[in-house]
């Protein structure tokens, strides 16, 4: 028998749920732990089953488990889902403004609620009585596909309307898509069981709400954001757009956090180069931003044309993916020997610039992605990104496309080029004869991160090795100052400049000097442990593989590329050279100074700092003894927290890691 106080139980458990899922899908700020959340759910699920008769379609247990379709079946769109008209200038956004004054016969400044436009597919959800009863894809704008048991496993929509006070009919409109990390796992966990990968976001979220299986949606990571309501019977909606917003927001939807009024075109515009200036640190992916006149009654007034409103227009950013044609295959040599392959391409504008290289990364991506000279391809530069080719325009291949070979001699040095079985890299065996790799070991060697020789950039770097002036980094500090000021764009005060900058970084940190010498895998962080370990280069260079595995941060594979190092005579001789050229280490000084406080305590970084930046605040880290490391962990000491810490600072508070700002960093340091 049910008795009232099950029921009771079971209302205040479903309550309780709908509350925490909120906090934690839609506003990602949960108050309680995943354990207790779950701890929760199977008491409801325990009531459930033992009370069959008490389940509803609403219940936080419902979202996952319905069958299998065997199609979708079309729904009509009572009011139709509409497209929005573009504009890619602000010519024509001042076009449409100024269409909108015409109509409105005003010249008054008009306010827009302005949004991301997000890179996802429309879909409209219907809720009756508060209790979601029907979500369809837009369609064609009439008629869509009734994915309602998939909606329903998209964690962040909610099944029942929160609040007491809601519309008897609503329907909300909003923008399906798949988060930029739930993306690349998702395509992670499809390379790692050999199975297609997904193009995209947008193609991956389409994917997702498309199965007919509602257990594959809710396995993927799809979020929604809303940004209008459709039908809406029995409520009177706020006047403006952005009003309607916080409304929909509290009755329990997620909204775009960046969404906001401006006034008139300046604030468009605004608005625009801000979004567009932080496209690529968005979670998601968005393809311009819409404005919308905020005022219901001047939309009213501006009303439709043909399938658009005349009261908003989306401003599209400049596209980041374009096609265009590989010419040709060239391989590049790096610092460690790795030959990569890079498409020429036939001119393409992308990204906002013009692209005409686009690295293929290695060989196993050319096989993975099918890539052949003469393809056609789709070519993607994401802001400060290097372009690469995304995919093959599968469609479009001719006849004469040719494959890509591997050559088994250097391009540069004609020494043999060699693959490590499981590698996927393939190296030049030349070493430091090849000329592409002493070139680029020269650059590393003046890096910022290395021996920070100020002015001494890739450019120059290759004008000195072509011109024969140097062979080596220890040929640097032999330069002469003629030769150097006889270079094309030099000059003597240049020549003069440079030759001073070198002299200066004849004083280096052992560790900043370990990490110039560019010993395969001994990155910063390595090479900075193994100056403390060793404390000198002679040591170092003594080391054994064990010994080496002792100190943090080294495994075999490191260990082995430094005993290899300096097994090397060619490796010695040049090192004998800088000591001899006056290289001296201020190691005595730094072993002297480091901070006993923060010798060997491990930091972390994150959030904007003011007074340094980030990699300034890692360097006097290091330089003081302290480790330096990407994640916090109950093995972090303390983290350096600057402004908008995220998830890492939640972390070093439940971990119980000390967290400090930059002024007790200073503290610290002093
Ligand atoms: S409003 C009548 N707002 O863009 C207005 N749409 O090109 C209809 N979209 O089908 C849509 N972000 O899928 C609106 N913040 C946003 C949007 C947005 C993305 C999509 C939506 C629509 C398409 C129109």
């Amino acid at each position: 028998m049910v008795t009232d106080k099950i029921q009771k139980k079971i209302d205040r458990l479903r309550q309780q749920l709908w509350h925490h899922s909120h906090l934690y899908y839609v506003l990602d700020d949960p108050e309680i732990s995943d354990s207790e959340y779950d701890r929760l759910y199977r008491e409801l699920q325990k009531l459930e089953q033992d009370h069959p008769e008490l389940v509803t379609h609403d219940s936080p247990t419902q979202r996952i488990g319905a069958k299998p379709l065997d199609s979708f079946s079309q729904v009509q769109h009572r009011i139709p889902m509409l497209s929005l008209d573009n504009v890619f200038s602000e010519d024509e956004l001042q076009a449409f403004y100024k269409r909108i004054q015409d109509r409105l016969n005003s010249t008054d400044t008009v306010e827009f609620a302005v949004e991301p436009k997000l890179d996802g597919l429309a879909i409209s959800i219907v809720y009756e009585n508060g209790e979601l009863v029907q979500a369809a894809t837009r369609g064609d704008g009439e008629i869509g596909e009734d994915v309602t048991q998939n909606i329903r496993t998209v964690q962040s929509v909610p099944l029942r309307l929160m609040g007491e006070d809601y519309p008897d009919v609503l329907e909300i409109r909003g923008e399906v898509f798949m988060p930029k990390a739930g993306f690349d796992e998702l395509n992670r966990q499809a390379r790692e069981k050999g199975e297609k990968t997904f193009v995209n976001p947008r193609n991956a979220a389409a994917g997702s709400l498309r199965q007919l299986d509602p257990e594959i949606t809710a396995q993927r990571p799809l979020a929604m954001y809303c940004y209008s309501a459709g039908i809406v019977e029995g409520y009177d909606l706020p006047e403006t757009h952005s009003e309607i917003l916080q409304q929909i927001k509290r009755w329990g939807f997620p909204v775009c956090g960046e969404s906001k009024v401006v006034e008139g075109i300046s604030g468009c515009v605004a608005f625009y180069n801000d979004i567009l200036q932080r496209r690529d640190q968005l979670a998601y992916d968005i393809d311009g931003v819409v404005y919308k006149v905020n005022r219901l009654s001047l939309q009213n007034e501006l009303g439709f044309v043909a399938r658009a409103p005349r009261w908003a227009i989306a401003h599209k950013f400049p596209a980041q993916e374009e096609v265009t044609k590989i010419l040709d295959v060239d391989f590049q040599v790096g610092r460690t020997g790795a030959l990569t392959p890079v498409a020429r391409l036939k001119p393409v504008f992308v990204g906002g610039v013009t692209v005409s290289n686009a690295t293929l990364h290695n060989m196993d991506e050319v096989r993975r992605k099918d890539i052949h000279i003469g393809d056609q391809v789709i070519v993607r530069r994401a802001g400060d990104v290097i372009p690469e080719v995304a995919r093959v325009v599968n469609s479009a291949r001719g006849k004469d496309v040719k494959p890509i070979a591997l050559p088994d001699k250097c391009p540069v040095c004609q020494s043999d080029v060699e693959q490590t079985e499981g590698e996927a890299v393939a190296r030049c065996s030349g070493g430091l004869f090849c000329k592409a790799q002493r070139t680029e070991a020269i650059k590393h060697y003046a890096s910022r991160k290395a021996m920070d020789i100020d002015g001494l950039g890739d450019k120059l770097v290759e004008q000195l090795v072509e011109a024969g002036l140097i062979d080596t980094v220890a040929d640097l500090y032999q330069l002469d100052i003629d030769a150097v000021a006889a270079l094309k764009r030099m000059g003597d005060k240049s020549a003069h400049n440079l030759i001073e900058a070198i002299a200066v970084s004849r004083q280096p940190t052992l560790a900043k000097f370990i990490y110039a010498l560019g010993i395969r895998e001994v990155g910063e962080t390595t090479a900075s442990s193994l100056a403390d370990a060793f404390g000198s280069l002679d040591a170092l260079a003594e080391a054994s593989e064990e010994r080496l595995q002792e100190v943090p941060d080294v495994g075999p594979v490191v260990a082995q590329h430094v005993v290899h190092f300096f097994s090397e005579q060619h490796n010695l001789d040049v090192i004998k050279q800088l000591l001899d050229s006056g290289i001296n280490f201020k190691q005595q000084a730094v072993a002297s100074a480091l901070n006993e406080q923060l010798k060997g305590r491990t930091f972390v970084i994150t959030g904007t700092l003011h007074s340094m930046t980030r990699d300034q605040a890692k360097a006097k880290l290091l330089a003081a003894g302290a480790k330096v490391t990407g994640s916090v962990s109950a093995k972090t000491d303390y983290l350096l927290a600057g402004e908008k810490a995220g998830s890492k600072l939640s972390k070093a508070e439940k971990l119980g890691v000390k967290v400090i700002d930059e002024q007790q960093l200073d503290e610290l340091l002093s």
